[in-house]
């Protein structure tokens, strides 16, 4: 098990590449099942959730090349009549995304519920709502979704859920609909970036395809999709991380591919917080270094803040003088970044969905323990605030959206190591700086801060 050792207290300085992004590349290698030909994919990152999707579709016959240099090679020829499995789904939310593509070209699919997860409860009845409007049958079978249906019928779908509509959902939906029987009609689609490059994929592969990035996406199926070759969009949240990170240690990066169209809103946070965000020729470049002020936000669904933002943008207010207010109207209960982040210090009172940060209290390093992607990667950004060092254990889940973020930070100037718990002859926690240890005084009140061992 590995865990980052992170020395805080040194601005970011540099430039840096982001890579192609994890929400994209997922569902449009999930989509390659619903396409006979070879497809080429550039761009591809190398994370643990691309690896599991690689599996999930080796799962299913498809043939497919291992990872050299962000390509990948897939073809799903011989694919079709495999379950995909939970012990493959449940790793990867985006697993769900091989539902569609299954069910539109081969008329069966047997898929695993996805797992549960640390952000919130997670539903698919939307997707399984549009499938049936669709014309399948559906039913859930011990913890298995099987539809059914020789050939899917365009429709009118309306995928409006209680906290908007769903990213993973639209996937599904828009790439059944490319193989229907007539048009299909999606309202309330997905705005996000990640489902413009979807679209614009299955476009290149033959798909008629209409309004994507708008709330009304229209297909019109076609008997087939064929082979083609397509370049994933650069990832925007690992970018804002990037961004967030350079602001919270008062640092100054270019971040020389990022898809800056796609991260307005976090970057409009950036600016109410002082921070100062210029675009050139060179690409994104973002300064943290003038005086920096509390201010508020609510994640919201495209184009609005990122959820995915908003554990990283927290970590960023813990640090600024005042008392900022956060929000997640996408995942209310998406806090689990909370706990550890005052155990680093910060002062957060969180109530019914929502934060209050008093920030401006010096962070210090800590023993803590990463719950779920961001969550990981707001407790990075406040490690390299923080005096002396923090152990951030349960890394795997940063290393399902980010692709080995610590030596990105090192190539900026920080002090990030990666240590695997064999390496280490003495427990991290007898090693940590003396300076995080409480001093037991006289009355020995001095409080443990180990973190419960895994
Ligand atoms: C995608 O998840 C992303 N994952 C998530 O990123 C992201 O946080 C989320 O969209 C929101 O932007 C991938 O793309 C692989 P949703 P998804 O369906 O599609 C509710 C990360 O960190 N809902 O848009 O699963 C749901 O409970 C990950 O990279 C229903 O009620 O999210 C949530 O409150 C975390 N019924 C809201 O809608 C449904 O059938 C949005 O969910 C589906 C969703």
């Amino acid at each position: 098990m590995d865990l980052l050792q992170v020395s805080g207290g040194r601005p970011l300085v540099g430039t840096v590449r982001v890579d192609g992004a994890k929400n994209s590349a997922l569902p449009i290698m999930a989509a390659t099942l619903a396409i006979g030909d070879m497809v080429e994919l550039r761009s591809i990152p190398d994370l643990v959730d691309v690896r599991t999707m690689r599996s999930l579709l080796l799962s299913q016959n498809a043939d497919v090349s291992s990872l050299q240099d962000g390509c990948l090679r897939i073809h799903a020829g011989r694919a079709g009549g495999k379950v995909a499995h939970y012990d493959l789904v449940r790793q990867m939310r985006a697993g769900i995304c091989v539902l569609g593509p299954l069910l539109t070209r081969f008329g069966r699919a047997c898929v695993s519920l996805p797992g549960g997860c640390n952000i919130g409860h997670r539903p698919v009845d939307l997707h399984l709502k549009a499938l049936v409007a669709m014309g399948a049958d559906v039913r859930i079978e011990n913890g298995y979704i099987v539809a059914e249906c020789e050939r899917l019928q365009g429709a009118q779908i309306d995928l409006e859920g209680p906290f908007g509509s769903t990213v993973t959902g639209t996937c599904n939906v828009m790439v059944a609909a490319t193989l229907a029987r007539g048009r299909t009609v999606i309202q309330n689609a997905a705005l996000e970036p990640e489902v413009t490059d979807l679209a614009a994929f299955l476009q290149r592969a033959g798909a008629v395809i209409h309004g994507h990035g708008t709330s009304v996406i229209e297909i019109e199926g076609q008997e087939e999709l064929s082979g083609c070759s397509y370049t994933v969009m650069p990832d925007r949240i690992e970018a804002a991380t990037l961004a967030v990170a350079a602001v919270t240690t008062r640092g100054e990066i270019c971040i020389s591919n990022a898809p800056v169209s796609s991260m307005q809103a976090t970057l409009d946070v950036l600016s109410q917080v002082g921070a100062c965000i210029d675009e050139s020729t060179s690409g994104l470049r973002v300064s943290g270094t003038g005086q920096l002020r509390a201010t508020r936000f609510v994640a919201r669904p495209f184009p609005g803040v990122p959820t995915d933002c908003q554990a990283q943008l927290m970590a960023l207010l813990t640090t600024v003088e005042g008392q900022s207010e956060v929000a997640d109207a996408v995942f209310p209960e998406r806090f689990m970044h909370v706990s550890e982040l005052m155990r680093m210090g910060a002062q957060i009172v969180q109530q019914h969905g929502e934060a209050t940060i008093y920030g401006g209290r010096p962070l210090g390093g800590a023993d803590v323990m990463a719950s779920d992607l961001r969550a990981s990667a707001a407790l990075v950004i406040a490690a390299l605030a923080a005096s002396g060092t923090t152990w951030i254990q349960r890394i795997y889940h940063l290393d399902r959206g980010y692709v080995r973020l610590e030596d990105k930070l090192r190539g900026l100037g920080a002090d990030v190591h990666r240590v695997s718990q064999s390496e280490l002859r003495t427990p991290h926690y007898l090693m940590s700086d003396h300076r995080n240890r409480p001093s037991i005084n006289e009355k020995g009140s001095g409080a443990a801060t180990d973190q419960t061992p895994e």
